[in-house]
C-alpha cells in the first residue's frame, strides 16, 4: 500500500490533519443542485402549492403527492400497499399496532428485537403496549440473530422485529422460518435499508409489514417522514385507520371505528420524495462500488475488519459502512481514541451503538416496569462492544479520492497509535 506522510503527528494533537474539511469539504447530504431544483422539484413543490392540496383532502384520504409517492414506494419494494407517515418511528408504531391488531391499551406479549439498533425500534413497541426482549446479533452482520430469537421464545412472544441495521439485511429466510413455526407476526425496521435486498427481494416486502424513514440522514430523504409498506390487506386497512384518528377510509370526518393517532403527512414531503426516489438505484450503486474500493484499501491494515456482507444480501443499502476497530493492533487506545483522532483528522466517523438494553430510558422502563423489558445472553453483541466505526453514507457518495483520505487517516492513526505520537 501507498501510504503518502503529510505529517505523522496526529491533528487532535495539532498536527496537520489528513483532510483540510474547511478546504475540502465532505460532499453535503442530500445532494441538491439548481438543475433538479428547476427541472423536477421546484416544479413538483409548486403544484402542490397551487391546487392548495397540502395534506388529506377528505376523511382518511392521502393528498394525491402523498398517494401517488406511497404508491410507488411500495412498487419500488415489491409490495401491494404503501402509506406515507411523519417519520420513521411513527412508521414503526403504525407497523405494530396495526399487524398485531393492538389498541395500545394492553399488554399482550412480547416482541423480540435485537439489542443493537436505534431507540426507536424498541421504543415503538414499548409505547404500543408490548414488552421487549433485546437479543443478541450475529457477528459478522450485526442483524438480529435467529438462533438467539428461537431460544429467547416463549408463549407470550407475539412479533420478532428485525432491523437491517446499517443497510444490511437480517437473515429473513431464517427468521421467517421461525416465526412461522412458532405463529408470529414479523415488523421489519427497514429504517437504514432503502433498496437492500435478500435474494432479489426488496427489504419490507419479507414479514407482515415493513416501516422505513426519510429522515434527514437516511439514503432517502425529505428532511423528516416515513413509510409503511406490506401486502397484506387486513394489515394494511389497520394501518390506514390508525392513521388517520380511528377513521375508515371514506367514512365521515367524526365517525371513528377504532382508536388512532394523526399520522398524516404532508404533500410538500412526498413531491421531494418521488424526485428523489428515482435516484436511489443508482446512489445506491454509487455506495455499493465505493464500499468495495473502501474493504479492498482497508483489509491491507491490520486491526480493523472491513464490514462483511453475507450471501443472501444480494444488494446491501450501506447507510453505514461499519468497520470494526481492534484496539490491541492500534496501541491499545480506545475506539473512542480512535474516532476521536479521526475526527481530527478531518473523517468525521461515528461510533457505533452501546447496547440499547443498557441506556437510561430502557433501564428505568424495566425497574419501574417489570416484565416489559426482558435481556437475554448476547454473547456476540459483547465480543464487538466498544469495536464498532461508522463511515456514514454520505461520506461513501464521495470519490476514490474521498475515499484516499479515509484509508490514509486511518493509516496515520495506527502509525502514530503505536509510536505514541
Ligand atoms: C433503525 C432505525 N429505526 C427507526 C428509526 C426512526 O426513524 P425516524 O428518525 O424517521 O423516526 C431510525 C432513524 O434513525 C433508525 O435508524
Amino acid at each position: 500500500m501507498i501510504i503518502r506522510r503529510k505529517s505523522d503527528s496526529l491533528a487532535v494533537h495539532g498536527g496537520a490533519p489528513v483532510r483540510d474539511v474547511a478546504t475540502k469539504p465532505w460532499p453535503a447530504w442530500p445532494h441538491v443542485s439548481e438543475e433538479e431544483w428547476e427541472q423536477a422539484i421546484g416544479p413538483a413543490l409548486k403544484d402542490v402549492y397551487l391546487s392548495s392540496v397540502e395534506a388529506d383532502p377528505a376523511p382518511n384520504k392521502p393528498g394525491p403527492k402523498a398517494g401517488a409517492f406511497a404508491d410507488a414506494f411500495a412498487r419500488y419494494c415489491g409490495t401491494r400497499y404503501g402509506i406515507m407517515t411523519p417519520s420513521g418511528t411513527t412508521a414503526l408504531s403504525l407497523a405494530i399496532q396495526a399487524a398485531l391488531d393492538a389498541t395500545g391499551l394492553d399488554d399482550r406479549g412480547e416482541v423480540i428485537v435485537p439489542d443493537y439498533t436505534y431507540v426507536a425500534s424498541a421504543s415503538s413497541v414499548l409505547l404500543a403496549g408490548y414488552s421487549v426482549v433485546f437479543a443478541d446479533i450475529h457477528p459478522e452482520t450485526f442483524t438480529l440473530d435467529p438462533y438467539s430469537v428461537e431460544a429467547a421464545i416463549t408463549d407470550r412472544t407475539v412479533a420478532i422485529l428485525p432491523v437491517h441495521v446499517a443497510g444490511h439485511p437480517a437473515d429473513m429466510d431464517a427468521i421467517n422460518r421461525i416465526a412461522r413455526k412458532h405463529g408470529l407476526k414479523v415488523i421489519e425496521d427497514c429504517a437504514q435499508a432503502h433498496g437492500a435486498e435478500v435474494n432479489g427481494h426488496k427489504v419490507g416486502s419479507l414479514g407482515d409489514a415493513g416501516a422505513y424513514s426519510f429522515q434527514a440522514t437516511k439514503n432517502l430523504t425529505a428532511g423528516e417522514s416515513g413509510a409503511v409498506i406490506t401486502n397484506d390487506q387486513a394489515i394494511f386497512e389497520r394501518v390506514q385507520r390508525i392513521r388517520d384518528m380511528g377513521r375508515q377510509p371514506g367514512g365521515k370526518r367524526w365517525e371513528y371505528a377504532t382508536l388512532g393517532w394523526n399520522y398524516r403527512t404532508s404533500d410538500y414531503l412526498a413531491a421531494i420524495l418521488q424526485v428523489r426516489l428515482k435516484n436511489l438505484d443508482e446512489q445506491s450503486a454509487h455506495r455499493n462500488a465505493n464500499a468495495a474500493f473502501l474493504t479492498e484499501r482497508l483489509r491491507e491494515i491490520e486491526g480493523i475488519t472491513p464490514p462483511h456482507t453475507m450471501p443472501w444480501a444480494t444488494r446491501h443499502a450501506y447507510h453505514l459502512y461499519a468497520i470494526l476497530y481492534h484496539a490491541p493492533a492500534f496501541g491499545g487506545h480506545s475506539r473512542d481514541e480512535f474516532v476521536d483522532a479521526l475526527r481530527a483528522e478531518g473523517i468525521p466517523v461515528v461510533a457505533g451503538y452501546s447496547p440499547l438494553s443498557q441506556t437510561q430510558a430502557m433501564t428505568s422502563v424495566a425497574t419501574k416496569h417489570p416484565g416489559r423489558i426482558r435481556v437475554v445472553a448476547r454473547p456476540n453483541l459483547e465480543a464487538i462492544e466498544g469495536q464498532a466505526v461508522w463511515v456514514t453514507q454520505d461520506m461513501l457518495m464521495g470519490t476514490r479520492q474521498d475515499l484516499d483520505d479515509i484509508v490514509e487517516a486511518i493509516a496515520k492513526v495506527k502509525r502514530s497509535f503505536n509510536v505514541g505520537i
